[in-house]
């Protein structure tokens, strides 16, 4: 039988706080045949607490403080982008990061960038998703992993997931249950992407 071997893909993930996404595709990128591994952490936050997460499990890690470029977001996209380049990136998760980025460094790597949301997207883009939910008295909520595109929280869908919303449901509780599908979905679209069975046109 013909077995064609194909390189991994070299994974960098962007953080801003406890990491817990960035986490589960960690983990699932410990199995030699999951399809991307991950290289690089990235956080804009010196004080993420997955930093410590990544580097536990031998990940490098790097910090490129927004804050010390001011109001020049372009200067901190160049300064990540930097990063990416040098430890040979090919595609990037976003995983509880928490800029907008501009639409300069989403073409850079358009097609390439992918991000987990909160919600059944196009619902409730933006912050606060599982109040926000719960308000609207939707019956169902979840998570969605989605390319990136210039415009937050749009862009070519990969894999949603689906919770059912409950009558008491807090958004803590509802939090807790989203959160558990996003570590679920988060590891099984990394590998569409990485396998090349999601594009962003779909073709
Ligand atoms: C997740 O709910 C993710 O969908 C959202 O921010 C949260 C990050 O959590 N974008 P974690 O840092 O992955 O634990």
């Amino acid at each position: 039988m013909a077995f064609k071997h194909m390189a991994r893909k070299r994974v960098a993930i962007l953080i801003s706080g406890r990491g817990s996404n960035m986490v589960a595709l960690i983990e699932a990128a410990k199995d030699p045949a999951y399809p991307a591994e991950i290289v690089l952490v990235v956080s804009n936050d010196p004080a993420a607490q997955g930093l410590h997460r990544a580097a536990a499990s031998g990940i490098t890690t790097a910090v490129v403080d927004h804050k010390t470029f001011g109001r020049d977001r372009e200067s901190f996209e160049r300064a990540l982008h930097a990063e990416f380049q040098e430890h040979g990136v090919e595609l990037i998760c976003l995983a509880g990061f928490m800029r907008l980025l501009t639409p300069w460094f989403v073409r850079q790597w358009e097609g390439r960038l992918i991000n987990i949301h909160p919600a059944l997207l196009p619902a409730f883009k933006g912050l606060d998703t599982h109040a926000r939910a719960i308000a609207a008295g939707a019956r169902e909520h979840g998570a969605t992993v989605h390319f990136v595109v210039p415009e937050m929280d749009s862009g070519p869908i990969i894999l949603q997931g689906k919770v059912a919303v409950a009558p008491d449901d807090t958004e803590a509780t509802l939090a807790a249950r989203v959160l558990a599908v996003e570590h679920r979905i988060y590891p099984e679209a990394l590998r569409l992407v990485a396998e090349g069975h999601a594009t962003p046109t779909g073709a």
